[in-house]
């Protein structure tokens, strides 16, 4: 480890997708993973598919969740090609399997379609990666259940989602959940008045409201677990800033002509790094021995854009313990989701 707790940096050789996929310019190595289950949301695309790919070579069995079946099945087939080609991923035919489950967070419903089913069985879930997410969208859009996009996919699905799992997790060994915030969250408001953004919408404030009630929540899960004995390790991360299809998908939703501005910044030489570097800090976070309940990590180079993870700086007002309790009462009541009372 480093100074600021980043793990030390493997070179490519050794890799285990070495072959399969281009070299990074920095990485972290896994620990071994074999039969651990895990569970990533969004895992399609972008952040999601890196970090599902790199769970699944070191032998995780890793679910990945996709609001589009067509998406899913694609992503699903190509992370199978990869972990088949690469020859060191924990040697031939070792590396964990991939499944696929639809989930769409913006659904309430389906979230609790896509808990029940995955529940059946009634197999302990080692870790949860709540990683989809939608950002920046022009006009103010519901969800099916009539919350505002963002805080209702980003926020409150992965709220509901975690509560439904919670069953799982409690039956793990060692169980974690990695939620994703953002840089964004230094931005973010809780406007417990006006959640839902109907008086004054504004795209950037209503995603900075979603990412920085992700990491209030990943805090107060974790206070939470140590009150009432879950022994879930609840932490946070963020990517930096990372080339996926974030940039266009949110900003262009409703837009008759895409606007590509976004994606052209993540193009330019140096500023963001690729969506396998930005995976990293969610990785460590998934995996290192040493995170305690509500750490927040993400890339340790300049403004935490890029680089080896690391610690993450953490915006006061996500360290409100008042209105984190308050954020965890609005969400149970308005997603009907209750966690365990002890
Ligand atoms: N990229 C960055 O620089 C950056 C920076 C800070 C934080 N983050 C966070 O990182 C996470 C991953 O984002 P990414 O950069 O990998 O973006 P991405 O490539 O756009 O991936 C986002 C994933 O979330 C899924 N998703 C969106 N809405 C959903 C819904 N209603 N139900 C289920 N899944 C849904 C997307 O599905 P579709 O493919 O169907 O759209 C996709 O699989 C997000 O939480 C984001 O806020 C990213």
């Amino acid at each position: 480890m480093s100074e600021n707790g980043a793990p030390a940096g493997t070179g490519a050789s050794g890799h285990p997708l070495a072959g399969a996929r281009p070299a990074l310019r920095f990485d972290i190595a896994l620990p071994d993973l074999g039969g651990r289950r895990a569970l990533v949301t969004g895992g399609n695309s972008g952040l999601g598919f890196e970090t599902a790919l790199r769970l699944a070579a070191a032998g995780a069995e890793v679910t990945i969740t996709a609001r589009s079946r067509q998406k899913g099945v694609d992503a699903a087939s190509r992370l199978r090609a990869l972990l088949q080609a690469a020859p060191d991923a924990r040697g031939a035919g070792r590396a964990g399997e991939i499944r696929l489950a639809s989930l769409d967070l913006a659904d309430l419903r389906s979230i609790e379609r896509f808990a029940d089913d995955y529940s059946a069985a009634g197999h302990p879930l080692d870790l949860l990666v709540n990683n989809a997410g939608v950002m920046a969208v022009p006009r103010r859009t519901l969800t099916d259940d009539g919350f505002e996009l963002q805080f209702g996919t980003n926020h409150l699905g992965h709220f509901a989602i975690t509560g439904r799992l919670m069953p799982l997790l409690l039956r793990a060994d060692a169980p974690r959940v990695v939620t994703l915030s953002s840089g964004a969250h230094w931005a973010g408001r809780l406007d417990f008045d006006d959640l839902q953004r109907e008086h004054r919408y504004n795209a950037w404030a209503a995603y900075g409201q979603s990412k920085l009630a992700n990491l209030v929540f990943a805090k107060e899960f974790a206070r939470r677990s140590g009150a009432l004995g879950w022994q879930i390790t609840s932490v946070a991360a963020h990517p930096g800033f990372s080339r996926t299809n974030l940039q266009s998908s949110g900003p262009n939703l409703g837009r008759a002509r895409p606007r590509r501005m976004l994606d052209r910044v993540t193009a330019l030489p140096g500023f963001a790094q690729s969506a396998a570097e930005g995976a990293l800090p969610a990785l460590f976070a998934a995996t290192t021995p040493d995170a305690l309940g509500g750490d927040y990590f993400g890339p340790s180079g300049l403004l935490e854009l890029s680089g080896l993870p690391g610690f993450a700086h953490v915006a006061k007002r996500a360290e409100n313990e008042r209105a984190a309790r308050r954020l965890w009462a609005v969400s149970e009541e308005l997603t009907g989701v209750l966690f365990p009372r002890d």
